[in-house]
């Protein structure tokens, strides 16, 4: 045995005394086994949530979370779902370019921004696929729940400190 491999295995078997020891005193009690309050055994039931009933027109913008973090909806949408090929409720409201530039109206839908009328909504100019101002919405923009989301009053379940980006 080299004077390395000897001054190892002194360490290792420190080491495995050690943590015989602290498995030895330390048990966790199986209700802070999981992120769950409550014991592993228990199948707990969600709290219930709902979305906000606030109808367009009486809510304020959300915070956004991140720059270019799509708007979440701020307000009730049961009656503009879904959106089909035929019916899009949302563009009713919200599809008025002619309200670009103009500074937003208290109570009144902000209009659906110029980003959303460019073909190929995602153009890669080093591709040579330049994105083209177009007149109407793009179609790779018509699913507006596919980004927009309305807010439900479900608390976190895990508390964090995130914060919106300002
Ligand atoms: C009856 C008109 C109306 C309809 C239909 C409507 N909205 Fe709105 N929307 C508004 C108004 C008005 C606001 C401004 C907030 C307010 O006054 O409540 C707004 C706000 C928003 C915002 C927030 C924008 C921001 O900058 O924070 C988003 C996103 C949005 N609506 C998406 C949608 C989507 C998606 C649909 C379809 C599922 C939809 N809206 C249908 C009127 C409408
Ligand atoms: C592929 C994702 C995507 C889809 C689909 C989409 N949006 Fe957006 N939307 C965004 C993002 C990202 C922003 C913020 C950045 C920007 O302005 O382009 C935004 C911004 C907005 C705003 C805020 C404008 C402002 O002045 O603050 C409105 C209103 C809006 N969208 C409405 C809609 C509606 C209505 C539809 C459906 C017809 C829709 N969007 C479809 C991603 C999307």
């Amino acid at each position: 045995m080299t004077r390395a491999t000897f001054l190892f295995s002194i360490a290792a078997a420190g080491l495995i005394t050690a943590s015989c020891a602290v498995t030895a005193e330390q048990t966790i009690p199986d209700k802070e086994l999981g992120l769950v309050k409550g014991s592993v055994f228990e199948t707990p039931a969600p709290p219930a949530y709902e979305y906000t009933k606030d109808m367009p027109g009486s809510t304020k913008p959300l915070p956004r979370s991140y720059y270019t973090a799509p708007p979440q909806i701020p307000h009730n949408i049961d009656a503009f779902v879904p959106i089909t090929a035929k019916n899009n409720a949302c563009l009713g409201c919200h599809d008025n370019p002619a309200q670009w530039g103009k500074p937003r109206q208290k109570g009144m839908p902000p209009p659906i921004p110029e980003s959303h009328y460019v073909d190929p909504a995602y153009g890669h100019p080093e591709a040579g696929l330049k994105g083209k101002k177009q007149k109407t919405l793009s179609n790779a923009r018509y699913n507006c729940v596919q980004c927009h989301a309305p807010q439900a009053n479900a608390a976190p379940l895990v508390q964090n400190t995130f914060k919106p980006a300002k």
